[in-house]
Order: C-alpha cells, then sequence, then structure tokens
C-alpha cells in the first residue's frame, strides 16, 4: 500500500524563500506583539523580538545543516529518525503534529479578530458570544472554526491552486507591511517607549503567570513558527542541498528585521497598555486618525494570515503522510483521493479536530501550546546536529554550521530557556500530549509496523 509517488523538483531558493515568508509572518506579528507589549514586556517587547529571533536563528542553522546533509522528506521528523532512531523520530513527528495543528488553530483565531474588525467597520461585527471562546466569556470563535474548514475544502481540492493563492497573498501580506511602516512611522512619538521596559525581564503577576521580557520572548516566539516548514519540501526543491538552507535562513534573517521595524513602530505610536486587542495594529492606525490605513492593513492581514494557515496545513497534512506511508502512522492517513490526488483522509481528520479547538480554546494558551512543541522539535534538532557529527563525521554535508559546535549548543540553550518561561498549565498540557503519544508508541507500535 506504499505510495511510491515521486514529487516533481521544481522549486528554486526565491521559491522556497517566499513559501518561508508565506508560513512566517502571521498571527504572531500581527495580534500577539501587542497582546505581548501590554501584559508582559511594555515596548521592550522588541528586545523580546531579538532574543527570540537568536533561538530561531540558532536552529535555523541545525535545520540548514540537517537539511543539506540528509535531503529526505526533510522536517525534524526525518532528522531525529536518522540521529536518534525510531521512537525519538517518532515522538518528534508527534510533536510536529501539535506544531503545526496547533498552530493553524492559534492563526485562525487571529484571522477572526481581523476579519470581526473587518466587518465591525461595515457595520456588521459579530456579537462577543459568537467570536470568544468560552474561557473568555463567550460560546464559540465562530469565524475561526469555519476559516479553517473552507481551507480544508481548498486543500482538498488541490495543492496548485493553494500554491498560486499563497504567492498572491504572500506579496500583499508584503505590502500591507510596508504600509504600515512607511505611514506609521510618521506618527511615533519616543515618549510611548518610556517606560521602554515596565516588567522588567521577567517576574509574576498577581496570578501567577509569567511577565517581563523573557517570558513575552516565549510567547512572540510564535513569530518566527513555519520557517521549518521550508524543510519540508526538501523532495520538491530543485537543489535541496543547496537551495534549502539558503531558503530557510534568508526568509528567518527578511522576517526578524520586519518583526523588529514593526514592533519598534507599533509601540511607539501609541501607549502600549492600548494594544491589548485582537488586531492591534490596525488598531494604532485607527486611533492615530488613520481609518483608511487601518482598513487597508486588515485587509493585508487577512490575506497574511491566510498564507500562514495554508502553508501550515499543508505542511502538517504532509509530516501525517509522511509518517503514515513511513508505517509509523496507520496507513489509512496517507490514502490520496482518486479525484483529487490530496490525502484526504489526513486532511479531513485533521480540519475538523484543528475548527474544533480553533472554535474552543483562547489564543494565547495555543500559541503557548505551539511554542513548546516547537522549541522542544528545535532543541532535538540542535542535538541531532551535535551527535551526527560524532556518529557520522565523514559524511558530506554541504552546508556546514561555522563555528564547530558553539551555534547549535547555543540553540539548545535559547530554546530551552525560552520553554522555561512558558505559563504551568502550557507545560501539562504538553506534557500529557507527549505522554499520550509515548502510550500509542509503546502499545500499538507493532500495529503500526513500527520496527
Ligand atoms: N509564525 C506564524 C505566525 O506568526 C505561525 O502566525
Amino acid at each position: 500500500m506504499r505510495n511510491e509517488v515521486e514529487l516533481k523538483r521544481v522549486l528554486s531558493a526565491w521559491d522556497l524563500f517566499f513559501m518561508g515568508i508565506g508560513a512566517i509572518i502571521g498571527t504572531g506579528i500581527f495580534v500577539l506583539t501587542g497582546i505581548a507589549a501590554a501584559n508582559q514586556a511594555g515596548p521592550a517587547v522588541v528586545i523580546s523580538f531579538i532574543v527570540a529571533g537568536l533561538a530561531a536563528g540558532f536552529a535555523a542553522f541545525a535545520y540548514a545543516e540537517l537539511a543539506g546533509m540528509l535531503g529526505g522528506s526533510g522536517s525534524a521528523y526525518g532528522y531525529a529518525k536518522a540521529a536518534f532512531g525510531n521512537m525519538v523520530g517518532w515522538l518528534i513527528g508527534w510533536i510536529l503534529i501539535l506544531e503545526y495543528g496547533v498552530a493553524v488553530a492559534a492563526v485562525s483565531t487571529g484571522w477572526s479578530g481581523y476579519f470581526n474588525n473587518g466587518l465591525q467597520a461595515i457595520g456588521l461585527g459579530l456579537p462577543a458570544e459568537l467570536i470568544l471562546p468560552p474561557a473568555s466569556g463567550g460560546w464559540i470563535n465562530l469565524p475561526a472554526a469555519l476559516i479553517i474548514l473552507t481551507l480544508m475544502g481548498l486543500l482538498l481540492v488541490g495543492a496548485k491552486e493553494g500554491a498560486r493563492l499563497n504567492t498572491v497573498m504572500v506579496f500583499i501580506k508584503l505590502l500591507t507591511i510596508a504600509v504600515f511602516l512607511i505611514v506609521g512611522v510618521g506618527f511615533v512619538n519616543p515618549d510611548n517607549w518610556s517606560p521602554f521596559a515596565p516588567f522588567g525581564w521577567f517576574g509574576h503577576d498577581e496570578d501567577g503567570k509569567p511577565i517581563g521580557i523573557l517570558a513575552a520572548a516565549s510567547l512572540v516566539f510564535f513569530a518566527y513558527v513555519g520557517f521549518d516548514a521550508v524543510s519540508t519540501a526538501t523532495e520538491e526543491a530543485k537543489d535541496p542541498q543547496r537551495d534549502v538552507p539558503k531558503g530557510l535562513l534568508w526568509a528567518l534573517v527578511a522576517c526578524s528585521v520586519i518583526y523588529i521595524a514593526v514592533s519598534s513602530v507599533l509601540t511607539g505610536m501609541v501607549p502600549f497598555t492600548e494594544l491589548n486587542v485582537s488586531s492591534p495594529v490596525a488598531h494604532a492606525l485607527q486611533l492615530v486618525g488613520l481609518s483608511w490605513a487601518s482598513a487597508l492593513v486588515a485587509t493585508g492581514a487577512i490575506a497574511g494570515l491566510t498564507t500562514v494557515m495554508l502553508v501550515l496545513y499543508y505542511g502538517l497534512t504532509r509530516i501525517i503522510y509522511a509518517m503514515s506511508r513511513d508505517g509509523h502512522l496507520p496507513l489509512r492517513l496517507s490514502v490520496v483521493s482518486r479525484r483529487y490526488q490530496t490525502p484526504s483522509v489526513a486532511i479531513v481528520i485533521s480540519g475538523v479536530l484543528m475548527a474544533l479547538m480553533a472554535g474552543f480554546m483562547p489564543l494565547s494558551s495555543l500559541a503557548e501550546l505551539v511554542n513548546v512543541g516547537t522549541l522542544s522539535a528545535f532543541v532535538l534538532v540542535c542535538l541531532a546536529v551535535v551527535v551526527l557529527r560524532r556518529s557520522q563525521p565523514d559524511r558530506h554535508r554541504p552546508f556546514v554550521i561555522p563555528g564547530g559546535t558553539t551555534i547549535p549548543l547555543l540553540g539548545i540553550m535559547f530554546c530551552g530557556g525560552l520553554m522555561a518561561f512558558l505559563p504551568a498549565d502550557t507545560w501539562w498540557r504538553f506534557g500529557m500530549w507527549v505522554l499520550f503519544g509515548a502510550f500509542i508508541f509503546v502499545v500499538y507500535a507493532r500495529k503500526l509496523k513500527m520496527e
């Protein structure tokens, strides 16, 4: 029942770069910047972006070395399998499913905020009960659940249409950010940057939740999630050993620069206390009286957030498909629809589960859950570089991280450090997921044809 169809090698380094931008820039910058600035870091959220960017950057080097060296279906799942064997490989695949799946749900709640903002502008805003999950006082986040079901339909009928739509929307997203920076910079009032770090580096609020620059870094780390999606396209790259490392690193550098610029301008335009809303970038423009720019940015953000969901949802089905094809998940999940040639079972099951999460869980809980999963995958990818340098020293490495093992070790330190600043309930949920995964592995290993 194995699927032997080969994927076409059509993607250049530029295509991978745009795929990266498509997956990376989204809710992190358009929504979480405001929440993190208002509740955790103040204007110093820009430092949080730098700290989180360093953690992601160190891990990106590790991805680049492994993508060049190992090729194959790419992604942390394949790398961990090569470095640590089947059990850890499987567990990382399981964690990646959590990362991508919950990330799509998290981004859809960001999308819902901007969408409702747009509806309000034309007098059709939805009541709070239909845009908030029960934990925030509503019934269901309906637009968030519905957009996921819509994308499910799109992915079911074919990836080609999705890819074309993605390119167009990536340009709209970049244009939107450019408009925000160009018009926003004129409204920056340096008084808004003072006090710069009202919550300090690290502390706790009255409810015991972590606050400060480092806690904010562990939240806005979400903004960098997705660059690893580039590594899931290794089998479709023209020259994967050169192009994947390039596309991945370029995309991350470009996004870091954009994040630093946007968070500086945003916190300079309005007092940070005003930013605790679901569409802070549009809200800030509204507050300084630029309604036209606010509407434009809200529309662009909706397009931009859609690309993130598309690429991550696509990446998720790709990982489920790869694991199922390897016999590491039930084979049924790699069934390809005859009519549309897409992995329909994986698309529908994951789509329905993600729509439920999006409808009933609040954004920050979802984002933190994604982060703990992603950070742990990054720690293992950095560790894989160190292990493989010892166990396979002579293997050809088209891209070698300069400076010996310093960068991967820094990656382990930064990513591990950020994990420590996440709240206890996030750790609890993540622990349950990993235990559940380990249980499935142990109980069903033989059934699933795992050695
Ligand atoms: N990095 C992606 C975002 O910010 C997941 O939406």
